[in-house]
């Protein structure tokens, strides 16, 4: 099975991050053949930018991913733009997407919607960009949070549309989204996602965060007014920190359900503090050893991109041998 995953270069990746994409690459890692993870800088240039900043990013994501335990030698890790069969495929796969299809992506209505300045048109084309980073490795299986959905839908159309037209040749790949934490939600406001972008600050806990800050997040969190602990349509905020806590506890929700029955919120919400401290605690102290060295995290980016495009370039000469593109071999 081949794995794939994209992930948004930023300074600042969240619980719902780790929760519900980050931990599944590192579980993930053994069982693909390769599991390959793309730092995606390309379309972190779909909104307003700062070039520094960026470069940086893409190395505060590296080290933070290396923290939370993918082993280079155990995967594939690399920047999307260092292999350039991303941009020429998403020229060739425009051809075959629909224009109504990203007229219809929530991402983009949520995020064009956000724009002050300029809604580019790479926005727009976003999901192009997606579809060929996964179709460009023949992946099988893309671990993702809830949120990517459409967007993995969308690169299943695209390839089956190419193999109708041109024959089989790229694959049609399924999302895997984790059964328990696929959303997590903001501490603060428990009907929208937790989110660096759209959330509020109090209600984020970042992966990077000092342990007194989680605690204090957590400990703040809003509930409801009832006082059962257990998981329900009408308690948003209390279904949350028990998503929360049987992650980083590593049980189910209905165990924790049965270890909490009669505490109170607050002591609930102590213990779910306490439990995302140790849980973050091991990522973020390994994060601080491995950040400084640049030179290695290049290093090991640059090994990642070459096997990468040993890869992705195979699959980009029987796409424009197929579609005409290019002299006949
Ligand atoms: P991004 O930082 O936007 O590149 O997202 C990286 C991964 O995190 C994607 O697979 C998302 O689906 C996932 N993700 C983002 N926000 C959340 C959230 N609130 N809960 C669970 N997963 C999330
Ligand atoms: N759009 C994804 C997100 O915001 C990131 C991403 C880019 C991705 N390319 C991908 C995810 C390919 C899975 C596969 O989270």
């Amino acid at each position: 099975m081949r794995i794939f995953s994209g992930i948004q270069p930023t300074g600042s990746k969240h619980l719902g991050n780790y929760i519900g994409a980050i931990r599944q690459y590192v579980e993930g890692q053994d069982d693909g053949d390769p599991a390959i993870y793309c730092i995606v800088d390309l379309h972190a240039i779909t909104v307003p930018w700062d070039p520094a900043e960026l470069r940086s990013n893409v190395h505060d994501t590296t080290a933070l991913l290396l923290a939370a335990g993918l082993a280079p030698e155990r995967c594939l890790l690399f920047r999307q733009s260092d292999v350039r069969e991303h941009s020429e495929l998403t020229w060739l796969l425009a051809a075959l997407t629909a224009w109504g299809d990203l007229n219809r992506m929530h991402q983009f209505k949520e995020k064009s919607g956000k724009q002050r300045e300029l809604v580019s048109a790479g926005l727009f084309f976003y999901p192009v960009l997606q579809a060929a980073d996964v179709l460009a490795y023949r992946a099988d299986t893309v671990p993702v949070g809830e949120d990517q959905r459409q967007h993995i839908e969308l690169m299943r159309e695209i390839a089956r549309r190419f193999n109708e037209r041109f024959g089989e040749t790229l694959v049609e790949p399924e999302h895997r989204i984790p059964e328990i934490g696929a959303r997590i939600m903001d501490l603060q406001e428990p009907a929208n996602k937790m989110s660096t972008t759209g959330g509020t600050e109090q209600g984020t806990v970042l992966v990077l965060d000092e342990p007194e800050v989680v605690t204090k997040k957590i400990k703040s969190a809003v509930t409801d007014s009832g006082s059962e602990l257990r998981r329900g349509p009408d308690k948003q905020g209390i279904t949350n920190l028990i998503d929360v806590m049987a992650v980083a506890r590593g049980v189910t929700q209905e165990q924790v359900e049965s270890e909490f029955d009669g505490s109170g919120y607050g002591d609930f919400k102590g213990a779910v503090a306490e439990a995302v401290v140790e849980f973050l605690a091991p990522v973020r102290q390994r994060y601080q050893e491995i950040r400084p060295d640049e030179q290695a995290l290049e290093d090991a980016l640059g090994a990642g991109a070459e096997k990468a495009r040993a890869i992705a370039a195979e699959t980009l000469v029987e796409v424009r041998a197929a579609m005409g593109i290019g002299s006949a071999a």
